[in-house]
């Protein structure tokens, strides 16, 4: 075979076979195929009738956030104009959250390395201009468990720095059914959304984008 055969013939497994972005930041591209994401948002969509989602508010100021949100979950991540945290149940309906999806669960089995279950599984809901600033997930008791992250729907431009703020930061685009693991020295990275590309996925009614983030939140005992 042709050397540039070769490179053709192995060129869709190396699209999809992940890679680390920095060393314990893995890309999982199209790790949900086109079948397993149909599957997986049908399963929030009726997540969100159960726990509808709500617009969260920035700490202190109350400022809306452009990012609606729901949990499944033992724990749902939660932030209100009193701060952020962890709670068991919806903060409008007051019922408990839903269990997390089997095919969230064999994403955090298959990529997390953690061999306890997620706790938290928070579900960000972005409309066409909605975006996520720079910031750390670290409102966790224990930062032992990487955090997974599954796309879903119009691709979203994903920036991601270091430890520090200030530190200089790469942007990466994010389709549906990519998945992106923040673990060991990159469990603590800054990130963000700066934007989706609206109109680049028919997945959901609607368009958009939905994120699920899946957490440990608790140290294990
Ligand atoms: C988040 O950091 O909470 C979400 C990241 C994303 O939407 O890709
Ligand atoms: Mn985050």
């Amino acid at each position: 075979m042709a050397m540039t055969d070769l490179f053709d013939a192995l060129q869709p497994m190396a699209e999809l076979a992940p890679c680390f972005l920095a060393p314990g930041l893995l890309l999982a591209r199209g790790f949900f195929d086109a079948e397993a994401q149909k599957r997986l948002a049908a399963e929030i969509l009726a997540i969100t009738t159960r726990s509808p989602l709500y617009v969260p508010r920035m700490p202190r100021s109350g400022k809306p956030l452009s990012v609606k949100m729901t949990n499944c979950g033992t724990l749902g991540w939660v932030s209100d104009i009193d701060g952020y945290r962890y709670q068991p149940r919806h903060p409008e309906t007051g019922e408990p959250w839903a269990p997390i999806p089997a095919l969230a669960m064999q994403a955090w089995r298959e990529l997390s390395g953690d061999p306890l279950t997620p706790q938290a599984c928070l579900v960000n809901f972005y409309g066409a201009s909605a975006r996520l600033g720079l910031h750390q997930d670290s409102d966790e008791g224990d930062f032992s468990a990487p955090v997974v992250s599954i796309s879903l729907g119009d691709s979203a431009l994903f920036r991601y720095g270091g430890l520090r703020r200030n530190d200089p930061t790469r942007r990466v685009k994010l389709d549906s059914g990519d998945v992106i693991v923040l673990g060991g020295p990159s469990r603590l990275v800054f990130h963000g959304v700066d934007r989706i590309i609206p109109g680049t996925s028919d997945l959901l009614p609607g368009g958009g984008r939905i994120n699920l983030t899946l957490r440990r939140v608790t140290k294990p005992r």
